[in-house]
Order: C-alpha cells, then structure tokens, then sequence
C-alpha cells in the first residue's frame, strides 16, 4: 500500500499563485509494506513473550501447590497400602475394596501432579534418537478405531528423508495423541466429512508435526489462551483443559516451539517444531539398581518435619524389618549422625532452617560413608538441584514398592 502526502509549499507574496489555486504540488510516498510487517513481526514476537512469561509464572505457582498436595498424598497412598496388608481388612471384603479406592483416587490426584509437574517443565525427558514419522504411525494405529468410530478420515503427509532427533517417545506420543484426539472433537459435529491432516517436514533446520483438521477452528480470542492449564471449552467433565497445556510443557522441555493458527481454509492448524539434535557420542551406561535383599535389623535414619510422612515411612521401615530412627529436622540429624552410623539416611529435600541438601553437603566431607548411603525424599518438582548429587531421589508420594525398591538398591551390598 503506497502512503502519500501532499502538501503546498510556503511561497513569497510577490510569485503567490491566483486565489485557490496551487503553483506546485509535491508528492511524496513511500512504500510502507515492509515497515507494517516488520511491526507485525514484532508484535507476534511480543506476544508469543508474553505468552511464555505467563505461562512460566503459571508453572511456578503449579510447583508450588504440587509440593504441597505431595505430603498428604504420601500419607494417604502410604497408610491404605499398609492397611491393606493386614489380615483383618483383607478379610473384611468391604474395608478392603473401600481401601482399594481411596487409594485408586489417590493415584488419580497423583497422576494428575505428575501431569502438572510435566507442564511446570520440572521433569527430565528420557531422550532416545528416534524416528518422528514411526512415532505418527504408532499414534494413528492407536486411534485407528477411535477415528473410525468417529468417522474421521487420517491423511498422511510424512516426509520420508526426515530425521532422527532425540526426544523422549512416550512425552512425544502424548503431545501427538493430545492434538489428534482435539482434532477429532473439534471434528465431532462434523460427521461425514472431518479430517485430519497430519504433515512431517524438515525447515530450516527443525523437525515439523503439523496437525490440520477442517473442524470449526478455534475462535480469535481463545488462540491466546488455548495453552493455558484448565483452559477448556469443552462442557465439565469432557475436557480438563490440560492436553495443550502439558504438551506446551513437554515440547519446550525438548527445547522447541508449539503453536496453533487456523488455516484459512477453516479449521485449526497446530504446529511442533523440534530441534535435530544428534545422540551423544557416549551413550551413558545406566545406573543398574541394585537388586539385593536388605538386611535385617539394619538401622535407618529418617529426617524429615511432617508428622505423617515420618510415620508412614517408619512403618514401611517396620514391615522392612528395618530399624528406623527419626529427626525432625536436619540439625538433629547432624546431631544423630555425628553420633552414630546407619545403613542409609532418607532425607527430606525442603527442611526448616538448614535443607536436606546443606545436610547432604555437611555430610560429603564430615561423613562420606553416610553420604554414599544417602536418599534424597521430596515432594518438590524441582529436583534438578538434587539430581546434581547423583544421589538417589525418591518422589512423594510413593507406592510401597517404589519405596523399597530405592531403599534397598542403597542397603545392597
Ligand atoms: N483442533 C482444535 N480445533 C478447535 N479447537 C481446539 C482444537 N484443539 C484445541 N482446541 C481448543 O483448545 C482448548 C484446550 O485444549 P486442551 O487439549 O488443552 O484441553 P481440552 O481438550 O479441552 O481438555 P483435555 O485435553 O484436558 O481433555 C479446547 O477446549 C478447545 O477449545
Ligand atoms: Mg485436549
């Protein structure tokens, strides 16, 4: 679009032209397209900040209220395992399945902070070099009666040269099933002629997934808020909200970009962008968990401030055969250890006043030998700090088996 002005320039009264009409005009234009998309540019940049802004802040306060609901979930889960152990419930048919699902409730809200914590990007991606398009093959197969049932017809478009990249397949699958299953809701109503259109491509430099489908689209104002957790427009009990905002969590985790547009054919378009990054060199050998069984009597330390995860876990001590020993906060653990030895110390990872991770440090210089006995126990999603000790870290809450797993890879021999 061309922008002019015209203006009449200031001349002496001697050579002023007649009344009303002008003696020269000047016109000056000046293409503007570039400037315009360069403020586009810009203002789509702007946003997409804003956007990754919010979303950060989100995933902080979502860690928070994760580490908080950990505890008494550790109780919860901890307490029906060990009742359901006992003669007299598993006798007592109605106790028991009542147990069962408390504790099957309780491995749902589990799920779901696990599902949060995946959002809040606090969790590892366990990375392998794999093939995109076998990942969108595996997916569809997945759906294939989904998808028929629906009457939604799959199109694929997979470039054949594409490459490998690391990623971790089962966070990969869940990003791809989370946008193929919106598809075909969004497609619902559409009966007979709904698809789904599913592209891989390698621009510049990046791996492309994009997701077409010719459904109703997704209106202006929600583009913006599609990523966020809980957002749904999808009635109570069909759509929690959080497909989009976990896979955002997940494809940034792998150090790439998510976005959704709608297509101008109508229809919403979703597109992952994933980084090539090639295996490392050295695959690291994995730590091979010890698969001895604990010695009897060995004595436990167990430092943690809530009441009901010390108890919980003294009782899995107990039925362990396991001497437990309790502080409830890590200066009397210092106290504990500078006085006496123990086959393993677990150790909560937030303590008031000095940290389990400061004890850990104490302990590296003033008691190596209980440092390498050391199991780090925390309801906390970010454990990047903890992970750095190489020790190993146990995540509350726990099932029994979880819990005796890592307590004896550590009192192994
Ligand atoms: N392909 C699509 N077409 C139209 N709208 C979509 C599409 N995909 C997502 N949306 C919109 O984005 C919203 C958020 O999607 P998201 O997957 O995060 O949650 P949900 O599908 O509502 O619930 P959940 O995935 O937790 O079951 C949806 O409720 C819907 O409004
Ligand atoms: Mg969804």
């Amino acid at each position: 679009m061309k922008n002019a002005k015209t203006r009449r320039p200031h001349r002496g009264g001697a050579h002023a032209a007649p009344a009303g009409r002008p003696e020269l005009v000047i016109t000056v234009s000046r293409d503007a397209t570039e400037s315009r998309l360069m403020r586009e540019r810009e203002k789509a940049m702007e946003l997409q900040l804003m956007q990754a802004e919010k979303l950060n802040a989100l995933g902080m306060s979502l860690s928070g209220v994760a580490h908080e609901l950990n505890n008494p979930l550790t109780a919860v889960m901890g307490y029906c395992q060990l009742l359901l152990r006992e003669d007299d419930i598993q006798r007592h048919t109605r106790h028991r399945e009542d147990l069962e699902t408390i504790f099957k409730e309780a491995a749902r809200c589990q799920k779901i902070i696990r599902n949060l914590s995946t959002f809040a990007r606090q969790h590892k991606p366990e990375k392998t070099f794999l093939g995109i398009n076998g990942l969108v093959k595996d997916i569809l197969r997945l759906e294939e009666h989904n998808l028929r049932a629906r009457n939604v017809e799959p199109h694929l478009d997979l470039d054949e040269k594409l490459p490998k990249t690391m990623a971790d397949y089962h966070q990969m699958q869940q990003v791809m099933l989370n946008l193929l299953i919106n598809a075909v809701e969004a497609l619902a109503e559409r009966k007979a002629e709904g698809g789904v259109w599913i592209r891989t491509l390698a621009a510049d430099g990046s791996i492309r997934i994009v997701f077409e489908d010719n459904g109703p689209g997704i209106p202006e104002e929600n583009l913006g808020r599609i990523f966020e957790p809980f957002f749904t427009t999808k009635p109570p009990g069909k759509g929690t909200g959080l497909g989009l905002s976990i896979s955002y969590g997940i494809i940034s985790e792998h150090g790439g970009r998510i976005w959704a547009e709608n297509h101008p054919g109508g229809g919403a378009r979703f597109v992952v962008e994933l980084p090539i990054l090639e295996p490392p060199a050295e695959p690291r050998a994995r730590e091979s968990a010890a698969k001895g069984a604990c010695p009897a009597g060995a004595r436990v330390l167990i430092v943690d401030d809530e009441q009901a995860v010390l108890d919980v876990v003294f009782r899995m001590l107990r039925q362990m055969e396991i001497a437990p020993d309790v502080a409830r906060s890590a200066t009397a653990a210092k106290a504990k250890l500078e006085q006496s030895d123990y086959a393993a110390v677990l150790c909560d990872y937030r303590l008031p006043g000095m940290s389990g991770l400061d004890l850990f440090e104490w302990a590296k210089t003033a008691k190596p030998d209980m440092a390498a006995r050391w199991v780090f126990i925390t309801g906390s999603i970010d454990v990047a700090e903890l992970e750095a000790t190489g020790r190993p870290v146990l995540h509350k809450p726990f099932t029994i088996q979880e819990f005796r797993e890592k307590v004896a890879a550590v009192l192994a021999p």
